[in-house]
């Protein structure tokens, strides 16, 4: 354990491309079927050619893995199906060698029914006041405490052989912990000491506005303002003491922040609060030209008073990838419209996709890639009796759940298993080898290589704030900084003319005969 190194650049997270490792299935180093960190270490040359500055990690210690780790049972501990903390502690060092930082995955609004706090809880000790256990309702104690549902469906109350029930928002498996009191407090911010000791330049925060409940846990009212736990105002408390200790270390943070309200979202942004947070609406946006020009000013606009860069995240590793969702007759993303065998065009989601990632890779702020994205993996078709998302189960089978972006990557087109590992913990679809790692990095077509273009070429677009150019329904077009290069998307229908410029620097697709931009294709230029 070292002294955290010093950062070259402070302002390193406020423009930064950052990757998201989903350990699990990132890359199999010790053959199991498990990817680990073995796995990530091997591949740290492959991401220093990528060009990320940051490397998220989602969940990665000890956990039974009923939510694919964000069921926590020691947050000081690796799983040991990833490997060891000194093995963490190396990569997040071999890492920082090649310039790229390391981001860890909090999860604070509950822990895995097996962490010692909740199993001493079962057991009627004092740790009780550390989640929400309530009596039931009803004459016989037989109805839960209140009407609240739990994110996965079904009650979020579960009740134990002793009568009580126990508050779970997400998965049983998930115990809720009360933030209300200090010891909960306490751990939290011991927590993050533990991890920027290590070296960790940033901390994601898991479901970051749903920590706080109304004490009284009082039935849920459509529209009651406050919330009874969604954006309580006493969660800034709590940020404001994460950042006093993020401070200490240089460290920043990341929060998974759901609000469909700008101006609440953005008091999350407030200096003494968190960094940044995920900007779930640009995520969500259809391919659309006038919702996503709104998606960008209203984003930059919120930002703005605040002095907070914005995010921009195309997909991750809840929700539907984006050549899949770009290719299907609703281009937006909700969970509540999942459903199986929706009709999906994969060349037209590619295309757009394409776009896409010159599009995000354009606009000021810091840009989220999910592996995988820079191969343009799509959505899988996971085998019903091989999901394992508690989402699917829980919705009585009918929601596909969240497996079908998390399928174990492939990295070599000719080795079993496409280069993954061992036989994958999820299965890879027939024809995954073809989007292969090692097969796109010798293709100049491919998405990996646009991926890799985009990233290098990203300084040259400057670093000042986006002006708008004027341009056809349907087609965005902006600038940055000196105005000296461009950034063109065509949505529109028919071809679109574009603005007096030298050579094309990057495009997502070629340009037709008469040199104008086709549909679904954009482009960086030069004026
Ligand atoms: C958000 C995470 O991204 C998701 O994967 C997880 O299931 C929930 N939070 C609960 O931790």
């Amino acid at each position: 354990m070292g002294q955290p190194t010093p950062a070259l650049n402070d302002d390193w997270w406020r423009s930064a491309v950052i990757y998201q490792v989903y350990v699990r299935s990132f890359a199999d180093g010790d053959g199991d079927g498990t990817g680990d960190l073995a796995g990530v270490r091997a591949r740290l040359p492959y991401l220093a050619e990528l060009g990320v500055d940051a490397l998220w990690f989602n969940p990665w210690y000890l956990s039974p893995m009923k939510d694919g780790g964000y069921d926590v049972a020691d947050y000081r501990t690796i799983d040991p199906a990833f490997g060891t903390l000194a093995e963490a502690e190396k990569l997040i060092a071999e890492a920082r060698e090649l310039d790229i930082r390391t981001i860890v995955d909090i999860v604070p609004n509950h822990v895995s029914d097996q962490h010692p706090w909740f199993r001493a809880a079962l057991a009627g000790g004092p740790e009780r006041e550390l989640f929400h256990f309530r009596p039931g309702r009803g004459e016989h104690g037989e109805l839960p405490p209140n009407d609240w549902r739990s994110e996965f469906g079904g009650p979020a109350w579960t009740r134990l052989p002793d009568g009580d029930w126990y508050l779970h928002l997400f998965a049983p498996e998930q115990p809720d912990l009360n933030w209300a009191h200090p010891a909960v407090r306490q751990e939290h911010e011991d927590v993050l000491r533990f991890w920027f000791e290590r070296g960790v330049a940033g901390v994601r925060i898991d479901s970051a506005a749903l920590l706080v409940k109304d004490p009284r846990l009082p039935d849920f009212v459509e529209d009651r303002d406050p919330h009874p736990y969604v954006d309580r105002d006493e969660l800034h408390d709590v940020y404001r003491g994460w950042r006093a200790v993020a401070d200490e270390y240089g460290g920043v943070f990341v929060g998974e922040v759901w609000l469909p309200d700008t101006e609440r979202f953005a008091r999350y942004l407030r200096p003494d609060e968190l960094h940044t947070a995920f900007n779930f609406s640009f995520m969500t946006c259809p391919w659309d030209a006038a919702r996503l020009r709104t998606s960008i000013e209203d984003t930059l606009a919120e930002h703005a008073p605040i002095g907070a860069p914005a995010t921009w995240v195309l997909c991750n590793h809840d929700v539907t990838r984006t050549v899949t969702r770009y290719g299907r007759a609703d281009t937006g993303f909700d969970f509540a419209t999942k459903a199986f065998g929706t009709p999906t065009d994969l060349t037209l989601g590619t295309r757009r996709a394409r776009a896409a990632a010159l599009l995000s890779l354009a606009l000021p702020g810091a840009v989220y890639v999910y592996q995988g994205e820079e191969l343009g993996l799509p959505e899988a078709d996971i085998p019903l009796d091989r999901i394992e998302d508690p989402m699917h189960a829980r919705s009585g089978g009918t929601d596909p759940g969240r497996d079908g972006c998390r399928v174990p990557l492939p990295w070599t087109a000719d080795a079993p298993h496409a280069g993954f590992g061992g036989e994958p913990w999820l299965p890879q679809p027939a024809g995954w080898a073809s989007y292969a790692a090692d097969r796109q990095a010798r293709d100049p077509g491919s998405m990996l290589a646009l991926y890799r273009e985009a990233i290098r070429l990203r300084p040259v677009l400057g670093d000042g704030p986006l002006t708008w150019l004027p341009a056809a329904d349907g087609v965005l077009a902006f600038t940055r900084a000196d105005g000296g290069t461009l950034c063109v998307v065509n949505l529109a229908d028919t071809p679109a003319t574009l603005p007096a410029h030298t050579a094309p620097l990057l495009a997502s697709g070629p340009l037709d005969p008469e040199g104008r931009l086709p549909k679904d294709t954009a482009v960086w230029l030069r004026a």
